[in-house]
């Protein structure tokens, strides 16, 4: 089998996802990659050898003869450099949010189906073995018939990665409902089978524009430490800041569920918590690791029960980054590079979770107003 050749359009930072389809001789290698900062050039000659094409212009890139491309950079950049490289009629992995607008993602959908092109979003939370066995539970009815779905998100590392580079600007992120919720939001899809229809929202910036700023001259870059805190003393912030640091957002699902999203990035722990309550029952995770407790609750009692009537886990996970499902959507994006078919994430769906992130964003920015979030 020859090896599918591999680009990589945004090769630091998260873009290090496509190591994981470095395997010479064994069906795919990275022979290109892109990046405007010259140190993550050099961690890819690293990574993937010295002969490896290594270039500051995707269109470069894009002009090599290649199977498959990873479009690893910032939100902002996905639709055009999404939409270059599906115009090439090649594979696309296009990392989360699909796009910062509905426009862009209906654009790039558009595209992809105009030249027959391969698109996959990188939505790897549905690969992760706990909110697998959540979904598998749900599926089979383990609670009933879902009605309603609750998400806590408690960021703990917020003021380190995300209100000290574009991710503070709505211009390049539109907000953080969208930038980190098109996860949660997904997932919120994906364990009830239903996508929102309508949604309401508020939340504020409370936190972060209190703290210490960098000079505009200063680079921007994400800081992860977990002895920044408490968040109030933190420094070294964005210049500017004009995303949100909490939100609350009520939605209308469609079959009548109804879901609420709560997201703080202040928060001492980190967690990503969902409750599912059905007809015959409750189901939440507590913690949000491969060997975190799922507790499922289906007798009744009148008082509360921290531990639930079951306790399920997902099955081990293999190595790799969150939760063992970085290596698992890799290999599941080359098998579609190659011969297609049916994926765990899709498209679509990635494009419901934009435009529900959308809509719930400018209901925030409108006092809360409720939003029809238009279909695919
Ligand atoms: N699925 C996940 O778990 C997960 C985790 C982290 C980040 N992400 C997503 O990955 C993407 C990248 O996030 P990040 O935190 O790595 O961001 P980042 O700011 O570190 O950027 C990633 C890389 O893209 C490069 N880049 C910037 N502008 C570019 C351009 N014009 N052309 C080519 N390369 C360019 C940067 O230099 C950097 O090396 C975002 O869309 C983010 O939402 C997903």
């Amino acid at each position: 089998m020859k090896d599918l050749r591999i680009g990589v359009i945004g090769t630091g930072g998260r873009g290090q996802l496509a190591r994981h389809a470095h395997k010479p001789g064994q069906g795919s290698r990275v022979v290109a990659c892109c990046d405007v900062n010259p140190k993550a050039l050099e961690a890819g000659r690293e990574w993937y050898g010295k002969d490896v094409f290594a270039t500051r212009k995707y269109q470069d890139l894009l002009a090599m003869d290649l199977d498959a491309v990873f479009v690893t950079s910032p939100d902002f950049l996905h639709e055009e450099q999404g939409v270059a490289s599906l115009e090439r009629g090649i594979a696309v992995y296009l990392e989360k949010p699909m796009a910062i607008t509905i426009k862009g993602c209906d654009r790039l959908l558009r595209k992809a189906k105009e030249r027959k092109a391969r698109l996959f979003v990188g939505h790897n939370m549905r690969y992760m073995t706990i909110f697998r066995k959540m979904k598998e539970l749900v599926d089979k009815g383990a609670i009933g018939e879902v009605r309603t779905i609750w998400c806590r998100h408690f960021v703990s590392y917020g003021g380190d990665a995300y209100f000290r580079d574009w991710h503070s600007e709505r211009r390049y992120s539109t907000g953080l409902l969208l930038q980190k919720g098109a996860h949660d939001i997904d997932m919120m899809h994906w364990l009830t089978g239903s996508y929102s229809k309508r949604v309401s929202a508020f939340g504020n910036l409370s936190v972060y524009n209190r703290c210490g700023r960098r000079k505009e001259s200063e680079l921007g870059n994400a800081m992860f430490n977990s002895a920044h805190w408490p968040p109030l003393k933190q420094k070294g912030f964005s210049p500017k800041i004009d995303v949100e640091d909490q939100s609350a957002v009520i939605m209308e699902m469609e079959n009548g569920i109804v879901g609420s999203y709560l997201q703080c990035h202040f928060t001492p722990d980190s967690c990503r918590n969902y409750t599912l309550i059905g007809t015959e029952g409750r189901m939440e995770n507590l913690g949000d690791g491969p060997d975190s407790p799922i507790f499922l609750w289906n007798q009744r009692a009148d008082h509360y029960r921290i531990i639930g009537d079951e306790v399920h886990r997902g099955d081990k996970a293999d190595d790799g980054g969150h939760g063992g499902a970085d290596p698992v959507i890799v290999k599941e994006f080359l098998q579609f590079a190659r011969h297609g078919g049916k994926t765990t994430a899709t498209p679509e769906a990635a494009r419901m979770a934009v435009a529900t992130g959308c809509q719930a964003t400018l209901s925030l920015r409108s006092g809360g107003t409720p939003m029809k979030v238009p279909a695919v």
